[in-house]
């Protein structure tokens, strides 16, 4: 919770997951400063470094109004030295000399191109800038050199990073939704990730799937992907299996590894998005464009969209719910508040009590949350 003091100085809680988050940013000059350090820090594999200024914009995307002063940000958590400094020179100078340097460097730039693209992270990215490649053509000269998913994501490298508006989103949750109840009769489908939060954009459509009765959502996934597949929805995907073991077989503590990936099984997918809006308003005797696939042309009638299939057992449900909701820094420091100040662990699965022993179960937490 912020409360605004009255000598212009705010009192903001140190774990996201004890603030407010409001959608407006009053202070985007300073956060879009602190996140391109963010991102060199990560590109150079200084994840210490990178969650430090994630954590500094996220504290100032958090303020009421826009800073004028570097004085009012002495009552902030997550600020360090650095930090300040950049911040100090951006509220005089408008820019900081630092930030600047990076975002104009050959190696940021070619990192940030090659990140961009679906299915490389920043190893892969980096062995490609030690190689001496700079552009896409670069990459696009060696295509047997590129997996599968990069391809995809190198032939829809635009699309892919133009923002997906939540109309786009929702027209694609409700495709989705259809071919999951045809598969299976009372599934359903829900728009997680920053659409949840209320962004108006994003960069893809995360759907979370499940089912009122535990188990029958096994092999739902399959299904559901042959069946957008046939209708030439998909562009691309790639089912990655379901290795959690259930808690249920066994009383050992759930692994506390650092990844934030879960265990459920997902599709990672490229839709063919045929319907754009403007369509909608061409009237009845519109010839419908719907979902055609070309890879050319000068007219184009559909976008390529990013989209996470998520199946969960029911029982699960809530906390993928959690989990995939975002953001990252608020799913961190909501584990790291459990860990640190409740002796609680939380994933994506499961809520456990590291003390007592105890695995916290959810068995209304749908009707529950529903009702809200
Ligand atoms: P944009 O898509 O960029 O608009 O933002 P977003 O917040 O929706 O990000 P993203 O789609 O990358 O992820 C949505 C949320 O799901 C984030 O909070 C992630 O931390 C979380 N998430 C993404 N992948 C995984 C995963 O494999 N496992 C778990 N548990 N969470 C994930
Ligand atoms: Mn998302
Ligand atoms: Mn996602």
């Amino acid at each position: 919770v912020s409360v605004e003091k009255p000598q212009d100085t705010w009192l903001v809680a140190a774990y996201a997951c004890q603030r407010r988050s409001p959608l407006p940013n009053n202070n985007q000059l300073l956060t879009d400063a602190l996140e391109t350090l963010a991102e060199e820090a990560h590109f150079c594999g200084h994840e210490g470094r990178s969650l430090a200024f994630s954590r500094a914009s996220s504290v100032l995307k958090a303020l009421p109004r826009t800073v004028r002063r570097v004085q009012e940000l002495d009552s902030l958590p997550c600020l360090g030295e650095h930090s300040k400094r950049v911040i100090q020179e951006v509220l005089e100078d408008g820019t900081s000399a630092e930030v600047e340097t990076i975002r104009q460097s050959e190696k940021y730039q070619a990192m940030k191109l090659f990140t961009k693209i679906f299915g490389v992270g920043v190893k892969t990215a980096h062995q490609w800038y030690q190689e001496g490649r700079r552009t896409l053509d670069d990459l696009r000269g060696h295509p047997a050199q590129l997996s599968k998913e990069q391809q995809a994501g190198l032939i829809h490298y635009e699309d892919l990073n133009t923002p997906v508006k939540r109309a786009d989103a929702e027209a694609i949750g409700q495709v989705v939704r259809e071919a999951v109840n045809k598969c299976l009769p009372g599934a359903s489908v829900t728009l997680t990730g920053g659409f949840r939060r209320g962004k108006p954009s994003g960069h893809d459509v995360d759907l979370l799937i499940t089912h009122p009765v535990e188990g029958q959502e096994a092999g739902l996934l399959k299904k559901v992907i042959a069946c957008l597949d046939q209708q030439g929805f998909l562009l691309y995907h790639s089912i990655h299996r379901n290795t959690f073991e259930s808690l249920e077989d066994s009383d050992q503590e759930p692994s506390s590894h650092a990844s934030s990936m879960d265990q459920y099984e997902r599709c990672f997918s490229i839709f063919c998005l045929g319907d754009l809006p403007g369509d909608a308003q061409e009237g009845a005797g519109a010839e419908k464009p719907s979902r055609v696939r070309r890879t050319s042309g000068a007219s184009r009638f559909w976008k390529a969209v990013r989209v996470d299939l998520v199946v969960t057992p029911y029982s699960q449900f809530p906390f993928a719910l959690l989990g995939w909701t975002g953001s990252r820094i608020f799913e961190r420091d909501l584990r790291r508040f459990a860990k640190r100040e409740k002796k609680m662990l939380l994933n994506s699965h499961t809520l456990y009590h590291l003390e007592q022993s105890r695995v916290y179960r959810f068995p209304q937490g749908i009707e529950r949350m529903r009702r809200k």
